[in-house]
This record gives structure tokens, sequence and C-alpha cells, in this order.
């Protein structure tokens, strides 16, 4: 297993507005992969009511959000794998959390994105997914007041291979991503295309 991205912890303020933004709730099944110290995944059982999976390969980063997993008593929701993110099925995934490197998401993880269920959204810190388009981009100030930028994408709008109807009126394409939210709370395994 390759650490191949070093711990640096996504600030609270941000992590909270990630999960806003992609609007994680109780029927959600959140992966953080690369999953640092666990703050990801039980912020989003713990205010969220999500399931979690965080994937660590780095020991004592596995050992402590066990800790912390265990101090919330969150042990039913959540569960941390300690796994090398190239190796995770993201099956269950309808959201999937991400603060590494670019070329990493694009040299290791872009396939494993193509791979997820339509509707399932992926949220980045910084960094966006290669060739993807934004649903949303949102700037979020941090507890230093620095300024951090999310990017949220849905599988089966945001990723090339949804695409297709290169004809479609731009007007209708608007729409259907401001209607985004509706079809997701009707759950989100539920798939989106962009022909009309
Ligand atoms: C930038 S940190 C982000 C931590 C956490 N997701 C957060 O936002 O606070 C990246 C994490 O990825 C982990 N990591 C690096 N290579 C990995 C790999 N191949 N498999 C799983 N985790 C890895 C590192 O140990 C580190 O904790």
């Amino acid at each position: 297993m390759e650490k191949v991205v070093p711990f640096i912890p996504s600030p609270l303020k941000v992590v909270k507005a990630a999960l806003e933004l992609a609007k994680v709730g109780p029927g959600d099944v959140v992966y953080d992969l690369g999953s640092g110290d666990g703050r990801v995944v039980v912020l989003a059982a713990k205010l969220y009511g999500a399931r979690a999976v965080g994937v660590e390969v780095d020991d004592a980063l596995v050992l402590l959000s066990q800790m912390k997993v265990r101090e919330e008593g969150l042990e039913d929701k959540v569960k941390i794998l300690k796994k090398d993110f190239k190796e995770v099925s993201l099956e269950d995934a309808t959201v999937v959390y991400l603060y590494i490197y670019y070329d990493v998401i694009r040299d290791l993880m872009l396939e494993k994105l193509e791979g997820l269920r339509p509707g399932a959204r992926v949220v980045t810190l910084e960094i966006p997914v290669p060739g993807w388009m934004p649903v949303a981009k949102r700037g979020v100030q941090d507890e230093a007041g620095v300024v951090r930028t999310l990017y949220l994408y849905v599988k089966g709008v945001s990723d090339p291979s949804s695409w297709k109807n290169e004809e479609a009126d731009p007007k209708w394409v608007e729409e259907f991503r401001e209607n985004l939210w509706g079809h997701l709370r009707r759950g989100s395994s539920s798939s989106f295309s962009l022909s009309p």
C-alpha cells in the first residue's frame, strides 16, 4: 500500500460546508478516500445521520479515527477500512469526498469514479475532477479566514459519458440542473441523463 498524499486535514468548517453542498442525509453512504483522522466520516454520521466509510492507509490515522468513532458511539454507522483507496469498492457509495492531488485523481481514481452509480455525488476540496463538469463550485472561508474551494459533481451529469446529447438546448440543460436536487431527494440511486 502506497501513501500517495500526505495528511493535511480539511478544516472542520469546510467539511460541514462540503457535506451540506452534497446534501448529505440519513439515506446516504459517504466515502472519504484517504480519510485521515476520520473527521469527514464522523461528521457525516454525527451531524447528518449518514452511514460512512473512511479509507486510510496510515496505521496511526486508522487507529486515531477508529478511536474517534468509538468515542462518539458511531460504530453502527461508521467504518474505517485500512486499505489503499485504489483497492476499495465504491458500489454502495452515494457520496464520495476527495481531498487528494489532481494527478492522483487523474491517474488512480478516475476509473473508480466512472464506475459510481448514477446520481452519486462527488465533492472535492480545491482539486477539480479532471474532465468532469461541476454542478456547483463554492468558496468557503475556513477558520483562518482563507477561502477554500469546493466542487460538486453528480455521476450521470458531470461525467463526459453523460454528455451524449450535444444538441440539447442549453436552457433545458440549465433547467435540468436546477431541478437536480428534486431528483436527488427522490432517491440517490435514480439515474440522470441529459437526453430530454
Ligand atoms: C490530504 S489528506 C485528507 C484527509 C481527510 N480526507 C480530510 O479531508 O481531512 C489525504 C489522506 O490520504 C491518505 N492516503 C494517502 N495515500 C493513500 C492511499 N493510497 N490509500 C488510502 N489513503 C491514502 C493520507 O494518509 C492522508 O490521510
